[in-house]
């Protein structure tokens, strides 16, 4: 952990509006008040039955599992492990022949393009991409990376490898060649699924042309299989690629789903942490489907006639459990949308709401203040009345922009479910149950039943005391976190198990508790950057910055910013002399598209600041607090006795 965390974390923020859920919807909530106090009792009382219950009743086993928790080689838990399961069938085989004309999924492009998939089609899509995946060679434990636009596919490509039990690793479209590059070979790929293209932004991304210029040096790849999407020219490496729609022309139409044993892994999914590279988060395959679903009932209270739309690329842990695996497993419609929010003007969410009757709306708060700084006008443009429930997710939610979402979007009737919850977790943990909780602006309520969430000093006790600020833990293990680190069980250990001797599972957050029992989160205490509710470690962008061949060295902090959180903003050391005027801007700009290249574009810092010198300790610790203050324009009020270099404050501050 940094500097920052060892210091007693206080909070300024004081919010006290309430807003108790409206009785309309209270009385049609799936979950009211007995039955969450019977889960929340039944959790304490006897936590391993509960989740026993859960996984009993809400999943479709192949063997019934006979053991809930095995913590013999803690922190390496397993959840319902003798059982055994298929996950594509808990999500698409089970809903029919009853839902069989049920849209499944209802897909918008940028351009305006739609299309619906029924649940019996999906399963049709399915099957004949799993075929072709094993008509490659690909079998179960085998990794395929997709690298591809918010499309139907992506979603059937992460299916097809749930139905054959590989193991798929989605790599956000947004990221360059480099970080694509990465994740493949530290996931020893055999194949990659993308796209010619992907429309954005009113662009075409090209994925495979990315794809082309880094799967050279990506020795496990056998084959690539390219989705037509956007039309744009490709180049074609005919041993290797094969266009999807030609694999799935020849294959069979029937794929017995493979059964998988319950701890079998589903995804990886890599994200940064403080130190060292992305790290590939590894989930189960009952225990992770499990939260997803019990959190669609419990926290999305969802019913057979919604249309939910979370607006997340399946390039995230949010696309993955509310996109891919939630909704289908909860037998709901999923709405999908390909592209940017402002495309062709900031009504677009607005407007795909109204036309297709979005019920249940789940988003940023980075999308939910860019669209409120566009004014008023363009949600009331709109019908917004098939919305009942929208949701947050993230990053910390403002009052302010809770309440502009709360009027101009929930027209004051619909609840707001803030989720706190990370890659790590696989699921909500901390969240309004939207039947029965009072909802506060910016926080996200109590922990969920069988959550055992708390709050603890630097010493790991509990902080005790409402609204004293602590690192935020969870106290026992639960179904669907994190199993380890891909190939790297250390890793694991070390990032979330290490800092209190094993007791508890460290978030990485600080936060705290109020008296009525609500957590408020106040962001990281490690160096991860949370930039529009993307997750970056400083240090990827550090030795992104020192390859380049004028810079000798690097600092990257995290400054509050209005519309994404937190910006980046970099303090560079340069070989030779500190650049100025001229060729300081330029060097900036070819350090913002450096980065861009070797990370991708969510990583370019805003800020970009020449010094002599980065402030260090005698012990040669860059004091990275200190350079926090500076990128924020605070005065500096911690000691500077221990600085190697003080005169350095000046300079950094840009006098
Ligand atoms: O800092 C917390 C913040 O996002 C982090 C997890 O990031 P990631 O793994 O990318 O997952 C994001 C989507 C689940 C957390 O450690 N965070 C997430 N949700 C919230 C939040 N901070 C405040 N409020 C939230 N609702």
């Amino acid at each position: 952990m940094s500097d920052q965390s060892r210091d007693t974390i206080e909070s300024l923020s004081h919010e006290d509006r309430t807003f108790p859920p409206p009785a309309e919807f209270a009385a049609r909530a799936q979950i009211q008040e007995a039955e969450y106090r019977r889960l929340l009792a039944l959790a304490e009382t006897d936590y391993e039955r509960f989740w026993a219950e859960q996984a009993q009743a809400e999943l479709q086993w192949i063997q019934p599992f006979t053991r809930t928790l095995n913590d013999r080689e803690a922190p390496h838990y397993q959840w319902f492990e003798d059982g055994l399961l298929n996950v594509s069938v808990n999500c698409i085989d089970r809903h029919l022949p009853d839902r069989a004309n049920k849209p499944a999924i209802i897909f918008e492009g940028e351009p305006g393009d739609t299309r619906r998939l029924t649940y019996a089609e999906l399963l049709h899509e399915v099957v004949r991409f799993a075929n072709a995946l094993r008509g490659r060679g690909i079998k179960k434990g085998d990794r395929v990376v997709l690298y591809m636009p918010m499309v139907p596919e992506a979603v059937i490509a992460m299916q097809a490898c749930a139905r054959i039990g590989a193991i798929h690793s989605v790599v956000f479209g947004g990221f360059s060649g480099d970080s694509l590059r990465d994740r493949i070979n530290d996931a020893e790929a055999s194949a990659v699924v993308t796209a010619d293209g992907g429309f954005r932004s009113g662009r075409v991304i090209e994925l495979k042309a990315v794809c082309d210029r880094i799967i050279g040096d990506c020795p496990s790849v056998h084959t690539v299989f390219v989705l037509k999407r956007a039309g744009n020219p490709v180049t074609w490496s005919p041993a290797r690629d094969i266009w999807w729609h030609e694999a799935v022309a020849g294959a069979g139409a029937d794929c017995p789903p493979v059964a998988v044993g319950a701890e079998h892994p589903l995804f990886l999914l890599y994200t940064s942490g403080s130190t060292g590279r992305p790290k590939g988060i590894q989930h189960s395959s009952a225990g992770y489907l499990l939260g997803t679903i019990l959190t669609m009932r419990w926290v999305f209270d969802i019913r057979p006639d919604d249309v939910f739309w979370c607006t997340a690329d399946v390039g995230w842990i949010t696309g993955h459990s509310y996109v891919a695996y939630g909704p289908l497993a909860a037998g709901a419609t999923l709405l999908m949308y390909e592209g940017a929010p402002m495309v062709p003007d900031p009504g677009r969410y607005w407007q795909i709401c109204e036309r297709h009757k979005v019920s249940v709306f789940y988003t940023a708060p980075t999308a939910i203040r860019a669209l409120k700084k566009q004014g008023d006008d363009y949600p009331a443009r709109y019908d917004l009345s098939s919305l009942r429930l929208l949701g947050s997710v993230g990053e910390p939610i403002n009052p302010e922009a809770w309440m502009w979402y709360h009027t101009h979007i929930g027209h004051g009737r619909c609840p707001i479910v803030d989720t706190w919850w990370q890659t790590e977790t696989g699921a909500h943990m901390i969240a309004p149950i939207p039947g029965v909780s009072t909802l506060k602006p910016g926080s996200c309520g109590r922990a969920l039943p069988g959550i055992m969430a708390d709050i603890v000093d630097n010493k790991g006790d509990p902080v005790g005391a409402a609204n004293t600020g602590g690192f935020l833990v969870i106290k026992r293990p639960w179904p669907f976190m994190l199993r380890t680190v891909w190939r790297n069980p250390q890793r694991y250990i070390d990032t979330y198990w290490k800092e209190f001797d094993g007791r508890y599972y460290v978030s990485g957050d600080g936060a705290k508790r109020d008296a009525d029992g609500y957590f408020w989160i106040m962001g990281r205490v490690d160096d991860v950057l949370k930039v529009s509710g993307h997750r970056l470690g400083t240090m990827e962008i550090e030795s992104a910055l020192v390859a380049h061949s004028r810079v000798a060295e690097a600092a990257v902090v995290g400054r509050p910013d209005e519309l994404t959180g937190e910006a980046i903003c970099a303090f560079v050391v340069v070989r030779g002399t500190r650049p100025s005027g001229p060729d300081a801007e330029a060097l900036t700009q070819d350090l913002r598209q450096w980065v861009s290249e070797h990370i991708g574009p969510i990583a370019k810092p805003a800020v970009i600041r020449y010094t002599d010198n980065l402030p260090k300790t005698r012990s040669g610790k860059i004091m990275r607090r200190l350079l926090r203050a500076v990128a924020a324009g605070e005065p500096i009020t911690q000691d500077v006795s221990t600085l190697e270099n003080p005169d350095i404050i000046r300079q950094l501050q840009g006098d």
